[in-house]
């Protein structure tokens, strides 16, 4: 039973397997007369709508499903709801605050389970983002991004860890920076490491986007972290990405962003709307990486 956590539950082949499927608008029609349900305890516009449009175009029906309605952990124990839409679906996606409800629904293994979000990971951004670089950089090819760079700015959170983690795996240069408090825990750090991901952290921001292929940024303050909201503010505040920023980039730079963006706060709305600006097609990107996904992991990579 394959399911998909975080992004290096993919080897790199997978990876490189997965963003080729993606490219695929003749897609297997592995989900026909099957479903999928979509478990959702944040909010999302992206995630959901690239989710059933991906099950839609791979021939099954999605059901997208609030926490409340199932009452995760309240009206019944997470594994409880998970061996039950087991019981009507071929895959379960889940959105949740604690990675490890994900890890409780994925070790009932009984159908794969894939993690639409959590505190932890955010493997379908990541997917999408590769994606958007390979459209972008490599010629329509992940194989050929070996040696582009990407600076993050921000909070060392849920997307940048999958981000980091997606793109060392391809053999891109990944910078770091933001607040010393705000970056990955050892254990990533270690984990990139080991990945052979070429990785470096700083609060020196001007110093960190010279030259690279792409700066992104995140929200300050994600789902869950709210209470934190006002100390987030202070502690960002010279971690803005604004046209200086990307004037220190360099002309080559590309502009990404997971969205929602909050403008003002971590990018401005010149950056966001302006010419190094490709958040659009990397949203788009998200279908098109979920219905790659989900051909591998429901066709061939479901027996790897
Ligand atoms: N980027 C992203 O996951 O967007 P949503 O929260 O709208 O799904
Ligand atoms: N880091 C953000 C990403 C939203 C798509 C959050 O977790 O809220």
């Amino acid at each position: 039973m394959r399911h998909l956590l975080e992004i290096d539950d993919l080897s790199v082949d997978e990876l490189h397997r997965v963003l080729a499927l993606a490219a695929d608008l003749d897609p297997p029609q592995v989900l026909a007369g099957k479903g999928m349900a979509l478990v959702f305890e944040k909010p999302s516009a992206r995630t959901r709508n690239s989710m059933e449009m991906a099950v839609f175009q791979l021939g099954g029906h999605p059901v997208c499903i609030q926490a409340a309605e199932v009452g995760m952990d309240v009206r019944e124990s997470v594994e409880d709801v998970t061996r039950t839409l087991a019981s009507y679906h071929a895959c379960i996606g889940a959105r949740v605050f604690d990675h490890v409800t994900v890890e409780r629904m994925a070790g009932q293994d009984v159908v794969p389970v894939v993690n639409m979000l959590s505190d932890a990971a955010h493997p379908l951004q990541a997917l999408a983002d590769v994606l958007t670089l390979t459209d972008e950089l490599g010629g329509g090819s992940s194989e050929t991004l070996a040696g582009r760079s990407i600076a993050y700015v921000g909070d060392g959170n849920n997307v940048f860890r999958s981000l980091a983690l997606a793109c060392g795996m391809l053999g891109v240069e990944v910078r770091f920076a933001g607040p010393p408090d705000y970056r990955l825990p050892a254990v990533d750090r270690d984990r990139l490491a080991a990945a052979g991901v070429l990785f470096t952290e700083t609060d020196r921001v001007a110093e960190a986007v010279a030259g690279v292929d792409a700066v992104y940024t995140d929200v300050w303050t994600s789902m869950g972290q709210e209470a934190e909201s006002a100390r987030r503010h202070k502690d960002f505040e010279a971690f803005r990405v604004d046209e200086d920023l990307m004037e220190a980039a360099g002309p080559q730079a590309l502009f990404l962003h997971c969205l929602p963006a909050h403008r003002g706060e971590e990018v401005t709305n010149g950056v966001v709307d302006g010419p190094a600006s490709r958040v659009w097609p990397q949203a788009a990107n998200r279908m098109h990486a979920a219905r790659g996904l989900l051909a591998y992991l429901l066709g061939d990579g479901g027996a790897q």
